[in-house]
């Protein structure tokens, strides 16, 4: 069988981002449970915001038709988003309103979220850990009919979460970290 290929989408640009951070540290444990792993950034796919008459005009653009074909060359996505007001930031809500408009040749539209594993992290300094931004991700992504995971991480006060190589220190994060790895490539394997 061929290497189970995961792709790994922090769902924030800023510099010294806690979410890129934890997609860090989550691509390393998954490839050393033996995955194929591919870390992307969302600034190398920019969009303009979703509107219905740019679609009309201009069609949908080019980068979120290759962020949707990135996926659709993995056999997992894990997102590690951000929480911002209680949801999830512009950026990822815009990538994922984008990429369920893309129809590729002899598919359905969003036949990109049905046919694979998602699962969502998310990282905040907070007491909460992000756990709402998770709760509008589960929803938006089960509308869009993907098979999110039941497992999910939320990492509560994430700028003292690490230790000095930067792995996860304390056990309830290390093992939610691991029953998310675990139940991802065991999910992801069965969908192949
Ligand atoms: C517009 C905005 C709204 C935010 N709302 C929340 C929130 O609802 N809950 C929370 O825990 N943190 C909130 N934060 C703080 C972010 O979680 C924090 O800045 C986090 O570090 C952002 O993720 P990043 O480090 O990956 O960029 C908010 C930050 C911004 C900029």
């Amino acid at each position: 069988m061929s290497a189970l290929k995961i792709l790994v989408i922090p769902g924030s640009l800023r510099t010294g981002s806690l979410n890129a951070k934890l997609a860090a540290t989550l691509a390393a444990e998954l490839t050393q449970a033996g995955s194929d792993v591919t870390r992307i950034s969302l600034a190398d796919f920019p969009m303009p915001i979703y509107d219905g008459d740019l679609q009309a005009k201009s069609g949908i653009p080019k980068t979120a038709i290759n962020l949707k074909r990135m996926m659709s060359s993995h056999h997992g996505v894990l997102i590690v988003t951000p929480e911002y007001n209680a949801s999830i930031p512009s950026l990822l809500k815009n990538a994922i309103d984008w990429v369920s408009r893309v129809q590729d040749p002899h598919e359905a539209r969003g036949q990109v979220f049905r046919d694979r594993a998602f699962a969502i992290a998310s990282a905040s300094g907070g007491r909460l850990g992000g756990s709402r931004a998770l709760m509008a991700l589960r929803l938006i992504l089960t509308a869009c009919r993907a098979q999110v995971i039941p497992n999910q991480l939320s990492l509560p006060f994430a700028t003292d979460a690490y230790d000095d190589k930067d792995r996860l220190k304390q056990p309830p994060d290390i093992d939610a970290q691991d029953a998310l790895v675990r139940q991802l490539i065991e999910i992801s394997q069965h969908m192949m």
